[in-house]
């Protein structure tokens, strides 16, 4: 398959990317700062421009998105504009401009995370964001279909906890290995609407 991967060069992307390119699938490369396509996905104009260039593919894969964390009382409204920005309408933005770019039976797999379900102080603008998409996800997804869209809503991953784990305690976290089986689930697989948790 041809498979438009967003994020490609960041911890999650890299262990994708190896992934899907060790299945035997072409992979274009998407990044703001690095990839083969430098686009900024929080812009629907950038989005467009990839659609473009990228022709017609067989599956979109995010693995992209950006969240600020702050506690509730010192979050400002434009925090969690953000957030939805960030991460929520530019994933949403990828399935939007994507239908008509997509092939008949191809899919879309977005990134979402465990705070949807397991919330964290300062983690209130992202827990809204990944929530938001998973709800966004079970929509489309009787909307679009044949194609299909699910997300992957993974913990902490075991090569971030340097630099997140005190941020989740008690909480095991997940190899990228196997956070990266999810989007090979998705990509390849025949199901729709779902939120795989690695
Ligand atoms: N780290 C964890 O433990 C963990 C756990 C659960 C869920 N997640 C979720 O997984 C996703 C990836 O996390 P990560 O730790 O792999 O982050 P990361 O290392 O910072 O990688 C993010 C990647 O996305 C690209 N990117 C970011 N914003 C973009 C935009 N607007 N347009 C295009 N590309 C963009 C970045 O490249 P450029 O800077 O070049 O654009 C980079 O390649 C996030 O949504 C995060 O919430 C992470």
């Amino acid at each position: 398959m041809k498979i438009l991967l967003i994020g490609a060069t960041g911890t999650l992307g890299t262990a994708v990317h190896r992934t899907l390119t060790g299945r035997g699938h072409e992979v274009l490369t998407v990044g703001r700062s690095g990839g083969e396509l430098r686009h900024d996905i929080s812009d629907p104009a950038q989005t467009a421009a990839l659609y473009e260039r990228a022709g017609r593919v067989d599956a979109v894969a995010c693995a992209a998105g950006d969240v600020p964390y702050k506690r509730v009382a010192e979050a400002a409204p434009d925090d969690y504009l953000a957030a939805f920005r960030g991460k929520v309408l530019s994933q949403i933005d990828l399935v939007r401009q994507g239908i008509p770019r997509v092939a008949e039976r191809g899919s879309f797999t977005l990134i979402t995370g465990v705070l949807a379900r397991e919330p964290i102080p300062t983690g209130s603008a992202a827990s809204m964001a990944n929530g938001a998409l998973e709800s966004f996800v079970r929509a489309a997804a009787i909307e679009i279909a044949p194609q299909r869209v699910n997300a992957v809503s993974p913990t902490v991953f075991t090569e971030s906890l340097a630099d997140y784990g005190d941020f989740f305690p008690g909480m095991p976290p997940v190899a990228l290995d196997d956070v990266a089986q999810a989007y090979v689930r998705s990509v390849e697989g025949a199901q729709t609407g779902q939120v795989y948790v690695p």
